[in-house]
């Protein structure tokens, strides 16, 4: 799959280990091809910027789905659910990366550096990218509301 990551700085807080370039490499090592949309550094950027990036990716069909980080993953889905077309979800637990998927057919999953360890976030992206949309016909109404 073709999946557009990105970050802002909260990816290289310091201590490390650094989340970004871990969970790109953990996502390339699952077989995924990332379009890394960054950013590359601790330097601040605004997460806005990068959510966009990414939501444009998805939108332009050049990614399938995307996953981005920011301190709390607040701040780039608050930003990416502006866009019709993108449904991203913060999920903080396995079980809400698996119901994002099957329930809300999430196309972009929203973690957090401040409350994810690295390792949670890991599973969490693996069970977000295993788990299909159910395609019940309730959920397919559900999503085809929200426009
Ligand atoms: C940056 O300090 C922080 O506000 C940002 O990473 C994020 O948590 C916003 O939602």
């Amino acid at each position: 799959m073709k999946i557009a990551v990105g970050s802002d700085h909260a990816g290289f807080d310091e201590p490390p280990p650094f989340y970004k370039p871990e969970i790109v490499a953990h996502i390339q090592a699952l077989g995924h091809e990332v379009i890394d949309c960054g950013t590359d550094s601790a330097e601040a950027v605004d997460y806005p910027d990068v959510a966009e990036e990414v939501s444009q990716k998805i939108l332009g069909g050049e990614a399938e789905v995307g996953i981005l980080m920011c301190g709390t993953g607040i701040g780039m889905s608050i930003t990416a659910n502006r866009h019709k077309g993108v449904r991203a979800a913060v999920c903080t637990s396995e079980e809400m990366g698996g119901l994002s998927r099957e329930h809300n057919d999430a196309n972009v999953l929203c973690i957090g550096r401040r409350v994810l360890t690295l390792e949670a976030c890991k599973k969490i992206i693996d069970t977000w990218l295993e788990i299909p949309f159910s395609g019940a016909e309730r959920h397919q109404r559900r999503v085809k509301k929200m426009g």
